[in-house]
C-alpha cells in the first residue's frame, strides 16, 4: 500500500514545491498540514488539489490534539516538516512567532511521531544555522552551530531538540540543511522574487548595506529531491547539508534580475544594512552526494531565467499575495531604511 506522509507548512514556497515533486516522482499520499499564515497560500498548489494523494488540513503544529487526530486519521508513517516562521527581517521585528512555530511546533510533532512510533521524521532546517563564513571556507554537518539571527536561533533551537531526540529516545529522525532556495511560488519578502517585482514594476532596488553579502543559491527543485531522498534513505541520527556550489554577491544577484527585466541600473538603491547581517554563506554538500547519491539539475543562471519568466506569468497570484498586510510589512520594512 502506498505510504502516507504528513507534510507540514505545504501551502508555502518550498513546501508546495515538495508536494508537487512527490506528487510526480512517487506514489506516496500526502497530507498537508499548514496554519496558513502570510506565507501559505493554497493558490500555489491549484493544480493539485483534486489529486486523490492530496489532502488538505488547515491548523498549526503547535497544536497537539490536531496533529495527533491527523496522523491517526490518515495513518501517517511520517512527517516532514517545512512548518516554519522563514524571514529573517521578520524575525529581527519580533522573535515570538518563531519560537511558537519553529520551536514548540517542532517539539509537539517529534512528541506525536514518538508516541505513535512513526517511522521517519525530517527536520527541513537551514545552513543559518552555522552562522556567517569569512571569504575562506564552506559549511559541513561538523561546523560549529552559531545562529546570529533571531530565526537561526529558533532553528537551531529546534534542530537541538531533534538531536536530543535521537540521542534520549533513539527516535528516527534526520536532519537537512539548505542554502538559500529560489524558485516559483517564493513570497515576494525574499530578496530574489522581490528584485524580480520590484524591477518589473519599475520600483527602486533595496540592496542592504554594501551588496556584497553572499548567498549560496539553490533551484527549490533540487532541495525537493535532496529531501526526498533524506525521507527514504538519511540514516537515522544524521545531518545532510544540501547545496549547489552556486555562491554570489547579492548585487550580482540584482544586477542579473536587472538584465533579465531589461531594466536600468539606476533602480538599484543602497539601503541601511540589516542588522547582524552574516556576511557569507557556502554549503559543503558532499556528503548527501557521496552518502545519499544526490546531485542538483538546475544551474543558477538557467534557474533564475525561468524564476524571472514564471513570475512575469504569473501576474495575478503575484498582485493577490500583495495586497493586504504585504503592503504593511514592505511600508515597515524599508520606509526608514
Ligand atoms: P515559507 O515562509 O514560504 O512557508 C512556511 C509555511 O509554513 C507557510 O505555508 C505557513 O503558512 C506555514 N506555517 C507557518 N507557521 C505554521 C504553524 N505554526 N503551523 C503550521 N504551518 C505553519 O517558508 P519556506 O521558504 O518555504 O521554508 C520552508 C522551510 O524550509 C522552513 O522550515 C525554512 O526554515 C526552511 N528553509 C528555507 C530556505 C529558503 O531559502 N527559503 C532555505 C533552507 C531552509
Ligand atoms: O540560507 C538559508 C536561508 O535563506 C533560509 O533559512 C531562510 O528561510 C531564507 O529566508 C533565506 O535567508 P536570507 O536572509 O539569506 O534570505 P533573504 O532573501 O532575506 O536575503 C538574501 C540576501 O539578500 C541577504 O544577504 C539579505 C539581502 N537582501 C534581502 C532583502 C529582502 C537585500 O539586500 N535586500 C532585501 O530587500
Amino acid at each position: 500500500m502506498a505510504k502516507t506522509i504528513l507534510i507540514t507548512g505545504g501551502a508555502g514556497f518550498i513546501g508546495s514545491n515538495f508536494i508537487r515533486y512527490i506528487l510526480n516522482e512517487s506514489e506516496a499520499v500526502v497530507v498537508n498540514l499548514d496554519a496558513l499564515t502570510y506565507a501559505g497560500n493554497l493558490e500555489n498548489l491549484a493544480d493539485i488539489e483534486q489529486n486523490p494523494r492530496y489532502k488538505f488540513v488547515h491548523g498549526r503544529i503547535e497544536n497537539r490534539e490536531l496533529v495527533l487526530h491527523v496522523c491517526k486519521q490518515f495513518n501517517v508513517e511520517g512527517i516532514i516538516n517545512f512548518a516554519a516562521e522563514s524571514h529573517v527581517d521578520r524575525s529581527i521585528i519580533d522573535a515570538q512567532p518563531f519560537v511558537d512555530t519553529n520551536i514548540t511546533g517542532t517539539l509537539v510533532l517529534m512528541n506525536v511521531a514518538r508516541e505513535l512510533g512513526l517511522e521517519k521524521f525530517v527536520q527541513v532546517s537551514t545552513d543559518e544555522v552555522y552562522g556567517s563564513l569569512g571569504e575562506q571556507g564552506e559549511f559541513t554537518e561538523d561546523s560549529q552551530i552559531a545562529p546570529n539571527s533571531p530565526y537561526s536561533a529558533a532553528k537551531s533551537a529546534a534542530d537541538g531538540f531533534v538531536r536530543s531526540f535521537v540521542h534520549t529516545y533513539n527516535f528516527p529522525a534526520v536532519i537537512t540543511r539548505c542554502s538559500n532556495n529560489y524558485g516559483a511560488f517564493q513570497f515576494p519578502e525574499k530578496l530574489i522574487p522581490l528584485m524580480i517585482l520590484n524591477a518589473l514594476e519599475g520600483k527602486q532596488l533595496p540592496v542592504y548595506g554594501d551588496g556584497k553579502n553572499i548567498r549560496d543559491w539553490i533551484d527549490v527543485r533540487d532541495h525537493s529531491s535532496a529531501v526526498w531522498l533524506a525521507y527514504n534513505n538519511g540514516k537515522n541520527g544524521e545531518v545532510y547539508n544540501i547545496g549547489a556550489e552556486s555562491e554570489r554577491q547579492n548585487i550580482e544577484v540584482v544586477r542579473a534580475i536587472l538584465a533579465l527585466t531589461g531594466k536600468r541600473e539606476e533602480l538599484i538603491t543602497y539601503v541601511k544594512d540589516r542588522p547582524g547581517h552574516d556576511r557569507r554563506y557556502a554549503i559543503d554538500s558532499t556528503k548527501i552526494r557521496q552518502e545519499l547519491g544526490w546531485k542538483p539539475t538546475v544551474n543558477f543562471e538557467d534557474g533564475l531565467e525561468q524564476t524571472v519568466q514564471w513570475y512575469r506569468d504569473n501576474a495575478e497570484w503575484c498582485a493577490r499575495v500583495r495586497s493586504g498586510e504585504y503592503m504593511k510589512y514592505y511600508q515597515k520594512q524599508y520606509e526608514f531604511r
